[in-house]
């Protein structure tokens, strides 16, 4: 017998759009994203060199984005604000102050849009007149405990102003915790939390950074935020997440971390986001604008890549641009 005779034949599943609905093992779709979001305390849109087709936001800008993302499937933003210089010091102050930008972003977007879940980020880089995301004592270090005292202030501003999802980002020791029991205390127990669990030490943040004028002033955040080369350090974050009460836990970047998403999803029984982060998208969006790569192609496969890997739900820049894709077909 020919030995072509015997030959298993898994061409046969890709044999036809069909026969391969049937056998695709991911999907990706618009209730998958979270819709990341600039704001900025002016009028208007401001471009981002860095970062082409997103904008700084105006908070009506913002309002019809957000309505425009939940026509188009995606019923999540976080919301980042981009401050001038003279809302920023050395003790971020300027983050918990109930009248702040985001607090009236969150009431803005509530009001229009009840339905929609408003995720706030909490960490002090947006604040700080250092760029880190942490109280910064005068020999250079950054403060543990200090830090997750303004971050329960933080995040409950956050809640008071209406947030479905609070999202601590700076990778303090012990903030799920303590930001747990401040938001509890206050009688927001059905406010969640979306720990940053696995957040990386990565150059692919830059984008982000000139977004918001938020760069480190001095130094780095390796101190705080995670060596890339590793992955049982991604699981101790798990458990430290898990049980000082978080919803949700999240790895950050996503694509160069596909393999840590992964052991994440197989370690906690929690849902799992990632983050496909400003470096990601410049990325992306550097290449089709030079006509290089199949925009729409490489994006959607980039998504479905980040599923694959494990993540429930995916932040991505593209969020409101994929879901039209997908609905187009
Ligand atoms: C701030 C924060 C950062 C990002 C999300 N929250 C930047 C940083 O840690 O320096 C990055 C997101 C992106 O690059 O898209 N704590």
């Amino acid at each position: 017998m020919d030995v072509l005779d015997m030959l298993e034949r898994p061409r046969r599943n890709r044999k036809s759009p069909w026969v391969r609905n049937m056998a695709r093992e991911t999907s990706v779709g618009p209730e998958h994203f979270i819709y990341p979001l600039f704001i900025h305390g002016g009028s208007g849109r401001q471009a981002i060199a860095s970062m082409p087709g997103c904008d700084r936001l105006c908070l009506d800008a913002l309002v019809d984005e957000a309505g425009g993302a939940l026509e188009d499937g995606v019923g999540a933003v976080v919301i980042f604000p981009a401050l001038p210089d003279e809302f920023k010091t050395s003790g971020g102050e300027e983050s918990y102050n109930p009248e702040g930008l985001v607090p009236q972003a969150i009431r803005r977007l509530k009001t229009a849009h009840p339905d929609l879940t408003v995720i706030t980020d909490v960490a002090l880089d947006p604040y700080s007149s250092d760029g880190h995301d942490g109280i910064v004592s005068s020999d250079g270090r950054i403060l543990n405990d200090e830090t997750v005292s303004v971050l329960c202030q933080q995040a409950l501003s956050h809640a008071q102003a209406g947030a479905d999802v609070i999202s601590p980002s700076d990778m303090m020791d012990g903030r799920v915790g303590a930001i747990r029991e401040t938001l509890d205390e206050d009688g927001f127990t059905d406010v969640s939390i979306l720990a940053y669990t696995a957040k990386y030490a990565s150059a692919y943040y830059g984008p982000f950074r000139d977004a918001l004028d938020s760069a480190p002033r001095f130094g780095d955040k390796k101190t705080y935020q995670m060596d890339p080369a590793n992955v049982r350090e991604a699981l101790r974050e798990v458990d430290l997440d898990e049980a000082e009460g978080a919803d949700m836990l999240m790895v950050k970047p996503a694509g160069p971390f596909l393999d840590v998403i992964r052991a994440v999803r197989e370690h906690t029984a929690l849902p799992v986001a990632a983050y496909q982060v400003s470096g990601e998208y410049a990325m992306l969006k550097a290449a089709a604008q030079n006509g290089w790569l199949d925009e729409r192609a490489a994006v959607l496969e980039s998504l479905i890549g980040i599923r694959r890997a494990g993540a429930d739900v995916v932040l991505t820049y593209f969020a409101r641009q994929a879901a039209r894709w997908l609905r187009e077909g």
